[in-house]
Formats: structure tokens, sequence, C-alpha cells
């Protein structure tokens, strides 16, 4: 097949990745505008290369005129939690989408493959437009915690290195790598609730200390310059301090000390 109409084909998966990384990053973006935690971690994309759809549709027996219905990988995504739990969060958030339809699930967390693979992989439908009218796509989602992506990247390198012949002892490396993970993994969870609190109030402090900051430098324009330096001298104090409540008191004094600054400029 030529070049340029495999470029027709595959354009429309390279929109569907573009669009779903969008999608999922404002996930985060949604999270994190509530200081809330946010189940993803990262979201990645990819379009399949024409080398590897060509290799696919060779080892499989599928005619050329078939790969978009039968090659369910040529878009995809990877969705990183940090937590098991986490996964199956974002799969209910697919689910309940209506720009995403879901044609097939497969739990290779709860059914890990025989190489020691975890991940949770969906299948779903989805919708570009094209200027030739709605195109209906397959994409393929992966979603896995980073200490099975971490596992998942090592254990792809050396199949590729080794292609069908890799020796045995590191294949068993990689089955005891996988066990660990699977360990690591529940660790985590057990101290999940704790690291969630941390990085909760993390991030709340974070947005005051943003919002803190947004306020001072605003009063350096309205404001008597003496009396913003000793408001900045103030909330460095604060700050080292390092105490929630008292950033939070600080946050609100100022949000009225400005009002009135508005208040006056507008007069
Ligand atoms: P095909 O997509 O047709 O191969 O069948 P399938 O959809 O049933 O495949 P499967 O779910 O087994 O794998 C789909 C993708 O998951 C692969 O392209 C890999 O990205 C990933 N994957 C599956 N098994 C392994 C594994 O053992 N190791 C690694 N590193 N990745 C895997
Ligand atoms: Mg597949």
């Amino acid at each position: 097949m030529e070049i340029q109409l495999w470029r027709e084909i595959l354009d429309p998966y390279a929109l569907a990745v573009d669009e779903l990384v969008v999608k999922f990053s404002h996930i985060i973006e949604e999270y994190r505008n509530v200081s809330a935690y946010s189940p993803i971690e990262l979201v990645t994309g990819r379009v399949k290369t024409i080398s590897s759809i060509l290799e696919k549709s060779q080892k499989k027996n599928i005619p050329l005129d078939n790969i978009e219905e039968e090659i369910d990988d040529i878009a995809g995504i990877r969705i990183i939690c940090q937590f098991v739990e986490d996964i199956y969060k974002v799969v209910d958030i697919i689910r309940q989408r209506s720009d995403m339809i879901i044609k097939r699930e497969q739990n290779y967390i709860e059914d890990r493959k025989k190489s020691g693979y975890r991940s949770y992989h969906l299948t779903v439908y989805y919708d570009v437009e094209t200027l030739k009218g709605t195109r209906r796509l397959q994409v393929e989602i992966q979603i896995r915690t980073l200490a099975m992506n971490f596992w998942a990247t090592i254990e792809h390198s050396l199949q590729y290195k080794y292609k069908q012949n890799m020796p045995e002892h590191i294949r068993e490396r990689l089955t005891s790598a996988a066990e660990a993970i699977l360990i690591l993994d529940r660790e985590m969870s057990v101290v999940r609730d704790e690291i969630m609190d941390a990085q909760n109030s993390f991030t709340i402090k974070a947005n005051i200390v943003a919002d803190i900051l947004t306020n001072i430098q605003n009063l350096y324009k309205v404001a008597n310059k003496q009396d913003v330096i000793k408001i900045q001298d103030e909330f460095f104090r604060i700050y080292q301090i390092g105490d929630r409540e008292e950033l939070e008191k600080f946050s609100k004094d100022l949000d009225l000390i400005s009002q009135r600054y508005r208040a006056q400029s507008l007069r």
C-alpha cells in the first residue's frame, strides 16, 4: 500500500489519540482544580507504526482490507495510576462517559498473564470528525499502576531485544520481579490512605500559597510599597512556621485587604 494511503488511514487515529490525551489530561486538571487527589497520574498515547501494523497483520493473517476492524490497537492510550484502586476508578469514569463505548474489557490484574504482565485493558469505540464525516474508531486503553508500568516497560524492551529467544534465567528473573511488583502494589495500597491525606494537604497548601502570592503581586500595583513589603514579610514568617490554618487565615485576611484596595481604585 502507498504511503499516501496509509496516511489517510492513520490520520483519524492520530486525531483520536490527540483528543483522548487532552480529555484524560483534563480529568487530572479537574481534580487538581478542586484540590482533590486524581486517580490518573499520567496519560500517554501513540499511533501504531506502519511497520508494526504490517507485522501484526502478517502474524495474525489479517488481510489489509480488514486491519481497521481486526487490529484494535492502532490507536493506543496508556493511563498510569498511583494505586491499583485508582485503576477501577478510572474504568468507572470511562464507563460513565458518553464519548467512549466499551467494546471489550480484559482484566489482567485479576487474571495476570503467564509472563507476569498485569494491566486493565479496554477496547473502546470513539468517534472523530473528519472531512469525510464522522468515523467510529477502535482505541485500546491500557490502565496500570506506576509499578506495573515499570515492569511492563522493562519486560517489553527485553522481549524486543531477545525476540523469541529470551534466556530462561532472564525469564525467571522477570517472573520474580513481577511478583515483587505485585507485593509493592499491595504494600502501597495499605499505606494509600495515609499517602492520600498527605498529598491532599500538600495540594491544598500549595493552592493557598499560590493565592497569597497572586494577591501580593497584585497589591504591588495598587498599594503603598512599604505596606506590601510588610505583608510579604508577614507571609514569609507564617510560611516558615508551616501551619496550614495560619496560612489559611492569612490568605483570607489578604483577600479582604485586596478587596478594599480594589474598591478604592474603582472609586
Ligand atoms: P492482540 O492485541 O491482537 O495481540 O490481542 P489482545 O488484544 O488479546 O492482546 P493483549 O491484550 O494480550 O495485549 C495487548 C497489549 O498489551 C500488547 O500490545 C502490549 O502492549 C500489552 N501486553 C500484553 N501482554 C504483555 C506482556 O506480557 N508484556 C508486556 N510488556 N506487554 C504486554
Ligand atoms: Mg489488542
